[in-house]
């Protein structure tokens, strides 16, 4: 009988170290010729992902939906966007992404549903007080005639986050809540039908293969209803953290239920979380053993391209992961944030108001690549799991010159255009530098795209040693033969102020120069480098990998 000892240990999961390519379905490939990306579109461009080299693709909604939101207004969460494809391509491309080895991570809206979404739609036409009214969040209005939301809480896309219904009978009626637009209600979690409706909606896509789900608002579910308003402090500074809404503690048992959904399977599937919470420590209260199994840790979104920055940021989030034996979840860029390449491509001394657009001020995007190429080596090279975001591995910057005419986010019109939104890093990617999208489809794309991307197509870089493509390929060639599947923990090489280094055990080494002078190539053998070192000396905004061999 084999002792302990000798018992071969338990695989490490494939998510804890994987790279995942993030697809913004909308924008990543249109077969069907509409403008728009679809399901057909990302099927044709599996083999480009597997010669990328990533683990898994995170595809963002892709259910029915009346698109006020990009797709997180959900109408029916056991369908296929009839613009997108059917079902049945959903499944294709499933088990095409699996036979190339790549996994399949959906993206689940549960915070809220589409105002078109069949148990809104009963809500409406349902008296106050209602079982149908009790799945969303409806309230009286304050006031002698009810017509004062029932708090002051903003919609994180603008203006406040109650609606006022009007009642079958044609009189004003009572409020929902949505912390999103108007056309995003939300669920109400204290009721079990919307818990048991979600596990059922998990399975759902569980029983379809699907090996994972990227949870949007997380940390939005659970919500203190007694709250009432906000202070002016919490206001000003956008009500992003101390909210009745926002990390709840009832949000954790939501996720325990969900847990048990996955362990059910085997595999088991993943969750990862979006989350915006304060600090580490309370990330890390998700990833507890018998909650989510990961979520984005949004550090290098909230850091600047800075020596002292970066290392205490990460050395925060390795330490409050530590604690709970969860791995980190590394992310520069998504569909919500600046593409990082303008952000690093800025100058780092003026923080935004808005988290998500990093820095103010004019994009330098020879710089910005610069700091991209190097970033990509950071990020790699640190222990845990990855997210790229698509067009990133092309150099792509954010468009910041998009006509008024042509932006779809939401964010454009609640601002009362103040703010542009989030569509300059949703620009649909190029692939040939011909035709009238740069090979996205043959139509004309739902948001256009700059001219000079046609030298950044994906066919252009694709047999180029000095692309970006070429070094993000070769960075996760490398990645996987030095360091993915080993337990390899991070330690630091103090080599000087503004150089960022560390050691992944005894042989491998990152070195990061962010200091405006040249810094001494480390001893070893070089195995990537993100720009060209000049005789043993590593450039500004360079990085370079070496091995003890
Ligand atoms: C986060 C998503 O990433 C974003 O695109 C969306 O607008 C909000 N959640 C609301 O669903």
């Amino acid at each position: 009988m084999a002792t302990d000892a000798e018992l071969p240990s338990a695989p490490p999961a494939w998510w804890r170290d994987a790279v995942t390519y993030q697809i913004y379905i909308r924008s990543f490939a249109d077969a069907n010729s509409d403008g728009l990306g679809d399901v057909d579109g990302i099927r044709s461009r599996l083999p480009y992902l597997a010669d990328l080299g990533v683990d898994a693709v995170w595809i963002n909604p892709w259910y029915p939906s009346p698109q006020a939101d990009g797709g997180y207004d959900v109408a029916d969460y056991r369908d296929i966007e009839p613009m997108f494809g059917t079902l049945a391509d959903a499944q294709a491309l499933i088990s095409e992404a699996h036979a190339l080895g790549i996994r399949v991570v959906l993206d689940i809206v549960p915070n809220h549903s589409s105002d078109r979404h069949v148990w809104f739609q009963a809500a409406l036409a349902s008296p106050p007080g209602s079982p149908e009214r009790a799945r969303y969040v409806f309230r009286d209005g304050r006031g002698p005639n009810g017509d004062e939301p029932p708090t002051n809480w903003p919609s994180c896309f603008g203006g406040p986050a109650w609606t006022r219904v009007t009642e079958a009978d044609g009189s004003p009626g009572q409020w929902y809540l949505h912390l999103f637009a108007p056309e995003q209600p939300d669920w109400n979690w204290a009721n079990p039908e919307v818990v048991e409706e979600f596990h059922d909606i998990l399975r759902f896509w569980f029983d379809l293969g699907a090996d994972g789900f990227r949870i949007d608002v997380a940390h939005g579910l659970a919500k203190d209803m007694t709250g009432g308003d906000l202070p002016a402090d919490i206001l000003a500074d956008g009500a992003r953290f101390a909210t009745p809404y926002w990390d709840q503690p009832g949000t954790h048992d939501i996720y325990r239920g969900w847990r048990a959904v996955t362990a059910a399977y085997e595999p088991e599937r993943l969750f990862v979380a979006e989350a915006w919470v304060e600090t580490p420590e309370k990330l890390a209260r998700y990833l507890r053993s018998d909650e989510l199994h990961s979520a984005f840790d949004f550090s290098f979104v909230r850091s600047a391209w800075d020596p002292i920055e970066l290392r205490s940021t990460i050395d925060a989030s390795l330490a409050a992961h530590h604690e709970v034996g969860a791995p980190v979840t590394w992310t520069l860029s998504n569909h919500d944030i600046v593409r990082h390449l303008s952000r690093y491509g800025r100058p780092q001394s003026e923080r935004s108001a808005n988290p998500l657009n990093g820095w103010n001020g004019v994009t330098d995007v020879g710089l910005g690549t610069l700091r991209a190429r190097a970033a990509l080596l950071l990020l790699l090279a640190l222990p845990g799991a990855i997210y790229l975001y698509q067009g990133e591995e092309l150099g792509l910057e954010e468009v910041e010159d998009l006509p008024d005419d042509v932006l779809q986010d939401p964010i454009w019109e609640r601002s009362g255009h103040t703010d542009r939104g989030r569509d300059g890093c949703r620009v649909p990617i190029p692939w040939t530098p011909d035709g009238p999208s740069l090979g996205f489809g043959t139509a004309t794309p739902w948001l256009p795209q700059p001219a000079h991307w046609k030298d950044l197509a994906a066919s252009v870089q694709a047999d180029d040693p000095s692309s970006m493509l070429h070094l993000y390929r070769t960075a996760l060639t490398v990645r996987r033969e030095h360091l993915a599947g080993r337990d390899l923990p991070l330690q630091w090489r103090d080599l000087g102020g503004d150089v960022v280094a560390f050691g992944r055990g005894d042989a491998f080494t990152c070195t990061v120069n962010l200091g405006s002078e040249p810094c001494a190539v480390p001893p070893g053998r070089v195995v990537l480098a993100s720009g060209p070192l000049d005789g043993g000396s590593l450039g500004r905004d360079t990085a370079v990998w070496t091995t003890a061999d």
